[in-house]
């Protein structure tokens, strides 16, 4: 018989209230999902009150701040706290991003915030990212020749050619955009998902790689790529405005062109 309720061990109980505000003028009301797998228990969502004058501007500053004086066990990654390296990605009121790039203002008094959606979780906010980082190695990220570099010089670029990796090159890889795509909710054991095809295309698209075709060769699958259905939450979450979805397209355009 089909199955329609999650397992009474994976649904997210309520969980416990913790403050730190007596007098405080405004109040910011963190729900924070919890879980440690080795516990035996089922999922949590807590809830924090903090003080909003004593807290950072950021969502990560509340975090910190939550941590730092309610509950040193809140586990959570961060390491640039200026969307660089990419670690903060959670979901944040519903949609996958930074957290150290959202403004607390921009959500009003009250943040709900869970581990991307669809991964593994390790604890709390942090999920497993070993298969993400083993579908970008797969593709090869690095320049690949079979010439060899001039002797006096590296090998250059045109500016149009350089301009050609511009929102490619960017990609910090949080997988705000894979977790967000369902179609990689459901086939990420082959279908390699958004931000791993814009890594792809990145390489595809650099005009100093010499293996473009042997990478389109692997591309051209009907799991790895063609398993995008062009849904766009990819390019709609994507916290540093990119667009994975028309990486993909370009692709797909490149495989159809070379088929004449
Ligand atoms: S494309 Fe955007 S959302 Fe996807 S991994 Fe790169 S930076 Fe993150
Ligand atoms: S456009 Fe493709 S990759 Fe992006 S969310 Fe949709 S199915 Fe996923
Ligand atoms: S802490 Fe590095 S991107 Fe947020």
């Amino acid at each position: 018989m089909v199955q329609l309720r999650l397992p009474p061990n994976s649904r997210v109980m309520p969980g416990k209230e913790v403050s730190s505000v007596s007098d405080a003028e405004k109040i910011l009301t963190v729900r924070v999902y919890r879980w440690h797998p080795d516990a035996g228990e089922n999922p949590r969502l807590d809830t924090f009150q903090l003080d909003r004058g004593q807290c950072g501007a950021m969502v990560l500053d509340a975090l910190i701040q939550i941590k730092n004086t309610l509950d040193t066990t809140l586990a959570f990654r961060r390491s640039c706290r200026e969307g660089v390296c990419g670690s903060c990605a959670m979901n944040i009121n519903g949609r996958n991003t930074l957290a150290c790039t959202k403004a607390i203002d921009d959500y009003g008094d009250t943040l709900t915030i869970y581990p991307l959606p669809h991964q593994q979780v390790v604890k709390d906010l942090v999920t497993d990212m070993t298969h993400f980082y083993a579908q970008y190695a797969a593709i090869e990220p690095w320049l690949q020749t079979v010439t060899p570099a001039p002797a006096d010089r590296e090998r250059l670029q045109s500016e149009e050619e350089r301009g050609r990796l511009d929102g490619l090159y960017d990609c910090i890889l949080c997988a705000c955009c894979s977790t967000a795509c369902p179609s990689y909710w459901w086939n990420s054991d082959k279908y390699l998902g958004p931000a791993v095809l814009l890594q792809a295309h990145r390489w595809i698209a650099d005009s100093r790689d010499e293996m473009t075709g042997e990478r389109l060769d692997d591309l051209e699958d009907p799991f790895k790529l063609y398993r995008c259905h062009t849904i766009m939450n990819c390019t709609d979450t994507c916290p540093k405005g990119l667009n994975p979805a028309k990486s993909i397209a370009e692709i797909k355009k490149l495989l159809l062109e070379r088929k004449g």
